[in-house]
């Protein structure tokens, strides 16, 4: 058989051998070739793509939450204690299945305020906001949609415009006089000492109410007699003591917003504190509000003479009212919470930070005499012109932020931040405290140096900044519309208290020491300060 094998066929099936093991080879360097670019895309891709920025391990479900519950301290101070110890100024904290996405950095916080504002523009929806804004009606808690359009509309056309500034101008005077009537009033009746605070939310909620009702204060008039100790009645003092409440408590870390499947037990208490709170700060507003529409129905009133009439008098292009009375309500109050704690908590702890450094106090006060003299008190007209006082003002929102967080932003999608993947639904909080204090930016920053903010060529003192080195008023589609009007009411305060009287430090007050617990209890002052205070100009001048 063997013999019967020709040579020419031996080599036709080596040549076939040699063919299909050449295949064999082809095919596998194809099939490997195509596994290696798989692999090494997916692994280029696994490398390159944007990581969560770093953060706390959390558990399933419930994220971080124990963590925080489980440190003793305020959740704000767990969190920036935190991002120390990673020595990182961008975090990611889960808590329930929420990512939260607090900031330190000015350059971060822009990239998401400036760079990616359309997709940082919402806000969460949580149990707090919901109660606040008596079920999202208004600006500051809404969500983006047609309802925040439709009120950040009405609010920058017709109420904090320019024209309506204006328009409302008297009512301000009025109660830059009045304040200075409130404390005079105290230092002739021999008050040995005064509570800055009360006079700052005195002031802050008197205009909100002569700008909104054409009354001072809320609910019922307290003194006309002028000469007279001037108290807020208990009843009034409650409403703005409520109002202080909701400031606390709205867009604080609730745990059920974050694990809703618990928000039927109420377990931090946050909500029974709330509604009792929102109970009494309305009470006597909605009162206010249904009487002035029934006014206007019955035909009584012609003439818009305050921001209520305003509210309620708006027609849309078919002559059909804006806003409906609950609308009105919830806008009311949220006016009285923007005003009054801003500039209250701003003025309060300047002038606690002066009388610990008089110097600075002592230029404030030659300014003001400089540009103004003693003849007359200062005037709306003449704030541009108080570079220093504006300064100074300016350091305190800077040091000591009302809160530690800005108000939070939730994204709408998902987006790369910086070299960081934000998912969508994360809640960005753009830290107060941290871009003011942040050691990389500021010179030594837990020092109260006014200076900081003028430059040589004596360029206007503006308190917003662009750059986000510091969270006044913020930036962008959700930043603060009531500019003009708190820069305003907060440095016509600043400077009236300070052109009207002599300021002292009392002894042994526990509200006044700034070097307790400094710096940690710093922006959390929860101890009034008071002050003593003498008339610096003659009797006759004071209105
Ligand atoms: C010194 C005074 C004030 C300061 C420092 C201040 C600061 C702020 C800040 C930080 C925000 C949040 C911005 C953001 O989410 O990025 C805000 C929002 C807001 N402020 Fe002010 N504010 C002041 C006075 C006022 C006044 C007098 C009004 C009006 C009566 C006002 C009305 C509002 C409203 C309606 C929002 C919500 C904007 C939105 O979400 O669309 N603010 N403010």
């Amino acid at each position: 058989m063997i013999r019967n094998i020709k040579l020419p066929h031996i080599f036709y099936f080596f040549q076939m051998v040699s063919t299909f093991f050449s295949y064999i080879t082809t095919l596998w360097q194809i099939f490997f070739s195509i596994i290696l670019k798989i692999t090494s895309k997916l692994l280029s891709t696994t490398r390159n793509k944007p990581l969560l920025p770093p953060g706390p391990k959390p558990w399933p479900i419930v994220g971080c939450i124990p963590q925080m519950v489980l440190n003793k301290k305020p959740a704000f101070e767990w969190i920036h204690k935190l991002m120390e110890e990673m020595e990182t100024e961008i975090c990611c904290i889960r808590l329930g299945n929420v990512h939260v996405i607090p900031v330190t950095s000015p350059e971060l916080a822009c990239l998401f305020l400036k760079n990616q504002d359309s997709i940082f523009s919402s806000r969460p929806i949580c149990m707090s906001a919901n109660l606040v804004s008596n079920g999202y009606l208004t600006s500051l808690f809404l969500p983006m949609g047609d309802q925040w359009m439709k009120m950040r509309r009405i609010l920058s056309s017709h109420v904090l415009s320019a024209t309506s500034f204006q328009w409302l101008r008297r009512k301000r005077d009025e109660e830059a006089d009045h304040i200075l009537r409130f404390v005079y009033d105290q230092c002739i009746n021999k008050r040995l000492v005064i509570n800055l605070r009360k006079v700052t939310r005195y002031y802050c909620a008197n205009v909100i109410n002569n700008m909104i009702f054409s009354k001072r204060l809320l609910g019922k008039r307290i003194m006309e007699n002028r000469g007279t100790l001037v108290e807020l009645q208990e009843d009034q003092e409650k409403q703005v003591d409520a109002i202080f409440t909701l400031l606390e408590y709205f867009h604080s870390f609730g745990i059920s917003d974050y694990l809703p499947w618990l928000s039927g037990l109420d377990l931090d208490g946050h909500k029974a504190i709330i509604k009792k709170a929102f109970l009494i700060a309305t009470k006597h507003i909605d009162l206010e509000i249904d009487q002035r529409i029934h006014i206007w129905k019955d035909g009584n009133k012609t003439v818009e003479e305050d921001i209520l009439d305003v509210l309620i008098m708006l027609r849309d292009t078919n002559g059909n009212p804006m806003l409906n009375a609950k609308e009105i309500k919830a806008q009311v109050l949220e006016f009285m919470l923007a005003t009054l704690d801003n500039p209250s908590y701003a003025v309060e702890w300047t002038i606690k930070e002066m009388l610990n450094q008089p110097k600075i106090m002592q230029r404030a006060i030659e300014e003001i005499g400089n540009v103004i003299g003693n003849n007359r008190f200062v005037q709306e007209s003449d704030l541009p012109q108080l570079n220093y006082v504006k300064a100074c003002v300016k350091e305190s929102f800077r040091l000591h932020p009302l809160a530690a967080f800005n108000a939070p932003h939730v994204s709408l999608s998902d987006s790369v931040v910086g070299d960081y993947f934000i998912p969508k639904g994360s809640v960005v909080l753009l830290s107060r405290l941290g871009l003011g204090r942040n050691p990389r930016v500021w010179d030594d920053p837990m020092k109260f140096k006014p200076e900081r903010h003028m430059n040589e060529e004596g360029d206007d003192v503006v308190f917003t900044d662009s750059e986000l080195r510091l969270l006044s008023f913020s930036i962008g589609r959700r930043g603060c519309p009531g500019v003009k009007l708190g820069s305003t009411i907060t440095t016509m305060l600043l400077a009236r208290l300070l052109q009207g009287f002599t300021w002292s430090l009392p002894p042994n007050f526990p509200g006044n020491d700034l070097t307790d617990n400094y710096p940690e209890s710093a922006f959390l002052c929860t101890m009034p300060f008071f002050a003593k205070a003498k008339p610096r100009l003659p009797k006759d001048m004071y209105p």
